[in-house]
């Protein structure tokens, strides 16, 4: 089996900021509020000729510079994402066109919610190190604005839009060590979209009582995130044969600080070990840990020989970690 790392990261976030202060003046909320219950204080929200798409594109194209690796050389596309332009074709296929890769490249999209980054870059890992793909694109794009009940202030002050991207490649040395998936579909119910699918198409009753837009159960989340995601990171570090202080970065996926803080704290992870963005732009989904990636790897967080972990969970309900020597 062959090494495989990460050659390249990028991210696209839109340009509108929404700010606590303006979500006020939609909802009873206040800033007071999402802060101290989320650590959100603004998100990005996509523009109405936007699609995930046109993010997707953008930070693909970062990636691609940052890798020195040119379109078409790729011969396999991921995109992780639950808001994709439309129900078919995959986005991994508009990304192809846009990108203009080659005609054999293997495109996919993959539906893992907020875990759908480590889904595809553990997806991804196996075609490269099987020999089957040299370069693979690996993309988790989020426009859950779109998903989003603008009249609920349950949950449309935690979501926000973004894109983040990262080539894999075969490598010498390091790469990845090890990850860990897992899925409990019996509580699929705590986090979903009831309208939109086969199951209840879209009508005007549909649209009408609101049931194309995220019901969430957060406080029942809440708890399940923090064991699942405490529990993905130790069995993906036993995987690598590595222990919590042996790691320099966590890359969690940021759906709430107190849930990441509670990590943490069972993993004995000083707050100088844990990378955070979500102030910035809210719960992305499969965007958070790849635009997180994207900028701890910018800031200089993330040095050569690093041993970084992400660690995400959501709808599914879906976990994931991954164990990476950088
Ligand atoms: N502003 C003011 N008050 C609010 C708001 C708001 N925006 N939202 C809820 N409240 C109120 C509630 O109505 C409730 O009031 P009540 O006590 O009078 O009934 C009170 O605040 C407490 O509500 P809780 O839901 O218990 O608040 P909690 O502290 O649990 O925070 C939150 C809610 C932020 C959603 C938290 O539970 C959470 O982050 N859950 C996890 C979410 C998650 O991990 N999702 C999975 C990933 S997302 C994905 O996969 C797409």
């Amino acid at each position: 089996m062959k090494k495989v790392g990460i050659i390249g990261v990028g991210e696209y976030l839109p340009k509108k900021v929404l700010t606590n202060a303006d979500l006020e003046r939609m909802v009873d909320t206040s800033d007071e509020w999402i802060t101290s219950r989320t650590g959100i204080k603004e998100r990005r929200i996509a523009a109405k000729n936007e699609a995930a798409s046109d993010l997707g594109l953008k930070a693909a194209r970062q990636a691609l510079h940052e890798s020195g690796i040119k379109p078409h050389d790729l011969d396999l596309i991921i995109v992780a994402t639950i808001t994709p332009d439309m129900q078919f074709p995959s986005v991994a296929s508009m990304l192809q066109q846009g990108l203009s890769a080659k005609k054999d490249t293997i495109c996919f999209d993959i539906s893992a919610a907020c875990a759908g980054f480590v889904y595809a870059i553990a997806t991804a890992q196996q075609f490269i190190a099987r020999g089957n793909v040299k370069y693979a694109l690996v993309v988790g794009v989020e426009i859950l604005s779109s998903l989003t009940d603008w009249k609920d202030r349950n949950t449309c002050v935690l979501f926000g839009d973004g894109a983040g991207a990262a080539v894999l490649a075969e490598v010498n040395s390091g790469g990845i060590l090890s990850t860990y998936l897992g899925c409990d579909g019996a509580k699929s119910d705590l986090l979903y979209v009831p309208a939109g699918g086969s199951r209840m198409p879209a009508t005007k009753e549909t649209v009408n009582k609101h049931l194309h837009y995220i019901k969430m159960q957060g406080n029942e989340l809440f708890k399940i995130a923090i064991l699942s995601m405490t529990e993905a990171a130790q069995v993906a570090l036993k995987r690598a044969g590595l222990e919590c202080a042996d790691v320099d970065l966590v890359i969690p996926h940021q759906a709430n600080v107190r849930i990441i803080n509670a990590v943490a704290k069972k993993l004995g992870l000083g707050e100088d070990k844990i990378y955070l963005n979500i102030e910035k732009y809210g719960n992305m989904s499969s965007a958070s840990t790849a635009t997180a990636l994207c900028q701890a790897v910018k800031e200089g967080r993330i040095k050569k020989g690093d041993i970084v972990l992400l660690d995400a969970f959501g709808a599914g309900l879906v976990w994931g970690a991954c164990v990476i020597k950088w």
